[in-house]
């Protein structure tokens, strides 16, 4: 067919609108569903019954969910799984309304019923989403997935992969998931970790790879509470974001890797293994003993020689480190837990000793108070700098997240460590955080090791 000057002035007029009008600005962008279902999935080796999991679409994980920096995310959740949930999406610096913490941004969706999310995503990067309510159980049973938002210019890879790691506490004989998702023992110690891993839902996954490709690894540690400590062989690699966040320059990895639960990190690797060998990552055990998580098996050459080192990512908005001249300086102390030195703590108002707080399941407190009152931890007015000084009195390791806005580690001399969503403090350790507190409404913050923030880890934040 012919095209006319009149039709292709027409397609080039749409084309320069389409241009000058960002995509989130369209507001018929239909939304998709994700479906928190009960399903069985092959989980353990083939010779095992398959594994009754809860997850989004029925899948663990769940499926990706892809689309570009400042696009709009727009999912209708329903619930098909017995219990009410709602869906957070991690490490997105969300409108509040949309940040879906059952009990303080929005009511538990009942089974049967839908909720409808709506926002759109301001930073590229690594990001995730997960149930977030009763989450020590809806997490541990499979609701999680990835949640990745592309740079518009990304770096230079010939291919990227996302790598979700996830652990289950599963019962060898049945290949059932135990139902102990309260078991005093796990919430007062570290927390509910699995006995079986899988990389991207698979214990053995394989991924071919050429020597001398260059893979962006979008490593997500989605597990309820077990730290990786990851390393490589046969990959020479660079860090290149934490927490969906670039760091600026790449930081070659030399030794081991620390992954806390809820944290990110995104690698661009370089295959340095011979053809006919294979390149891992891997996960140092208990016992110090290296463990697959992915084997590469090398299958040709991409390129006769390495790039050397990568460039930065692009960094994303807000990317500035806080001003700290008038900052509000605040304290959190963190006690509790089995060997530690907590008497008592305060419980819905009212002073219980330890024992009486574990008979109510809970057995951690910040400042001395367990579980989340109608006080936030601190009023903040709109824009004002925090620094925020985190006392680990307890001699287990912990997590601790903040919902809807990244910060800074500040280290002891006074520099900016990168930004990020997720801390991890070990066992008597104090770490410093600041930010500026830019984003208007109720803000969760509380230790990712779930069953930890489920007996006592969980406090909150107000912006206004
Ligand atoms: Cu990953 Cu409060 O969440
Ligand atoms: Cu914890």
């Amino acid at each position: 067919m012919r095209q006319t000057r009149r039709d292709f002035l027409r397609h080039a007029t749409l084309a320069a609108c389409a241009a000058a009008i960002p995509r989130s600005a369209f507001a018929a962008t239909p939304f998709e569903d994700v479906v928190a279902k009960v399903a069985r999935q092959q989980l353990l080796p083939d010779t095992y019954p398959e594994t009754e999991i809860w997850g989004y679409d029925g899948l663990v994980p769940a499926p990706e969910i892809r689309v570009a920096q400042g696009d709009r995310v727009r999912r209708r959740f329903r619930n098909e799984v017995p219990d009410p949930s709602s869906v957070h999406w991690h490490g997105i610096r969300i409108d509040n309304a949309m940040d879906g913490v059952s009990g303080l941004t929005q009511e538990p969706v009942a089974p049967g019923e839908t909720f409808d999310y709506d926002f759109v995503v301001p930073d590229a990067g690594t990001y995730w989403y997960h149930a977030h309510n009763r989450s020590y159980e809806q997490v541990a049973r499979g609701l999680r997935g990835a949640l990745i938002v592309e740079e518009a210019n990304g770096p230079d890879i010939d291919r990227e992969e996302v790598i979700v790691l996830e652990d289950w506490l599963l019962d060898p004989e049945s290949g059932q998931l135990f139902d102990n998702f309260e078991q005093p023992m796990m919430m007062s110690h570290g927390g509910r970790t699995g006995n079986f891993i899988t990389t991207n839902g698979r214990y053995d996954l394989t991924l071919s790879a050429k020597r001398n490709e260059r893979i962006r690894l979008r490593i997500i540690n989605a597990a309820s509470a077990r730290i990786f400590p990851l390393t490589l062989s046969g990959l020479n690699g660079w860090r290149v974001a934490v927490d969906g966040m670039p760091i600026g320059q790449p930081q070659q990895i030399d030794g081991e890797l620390i992954l806390g639960p809820a944290q990110r990190v995104d690698l661009i690797v370089d295959v340095t293994e011979d053809e006919g060998g294979v390149a891992h990552l891997l996960r140092i055990g208990d016992d110090d003993q290296p463990t697959p998580l992915v084997s590469f098996p090398i299958d040709g050459t991409a390129s006769s020689v390495p790039r050397g080192k990568p460039l930065p990512l692009p960094p994303n908005p807000a990317a500035n480190a806080p001003d700290l001249a008038d900052a509000r300086d605040l304290r959190l102390v963190m006690s509790g837990g089995a060997m530690g030195r907590m008497q008592s703590a305060l419980l819905g108002g009212e002073r219980l000793g330890f024992r009486q707080l574990a008979q109510a399941g809970k057995f951690w407190a910040l400042n001395d108070v367990a579980d989340m009152t109608d006080t936030p931890l601190a009023d903040l007015s709109l824009n004002e700098p925090v620094r925020l000084k985190i006392e680990n009195q307890t001699v287990f390791p912990h997590a601790m997240h903040l919902h809807g806005m990244h910060f800074r580690e500040l280290r002891p001399d006074g520099a900016f460590g990168p930004m990020r969503d997720t801390i991890l403090l070990a066992g008597n350790e104090s770490r410093e955080i600041a930010f500026t507190a830019d984003n208007p409404g109720k803000w969760l913050f509380h230790c990712h090791m779930l069953s930890h923030a489920a007996s006592g880890m969980t406090t909150w934040i107000r912006v206004t």
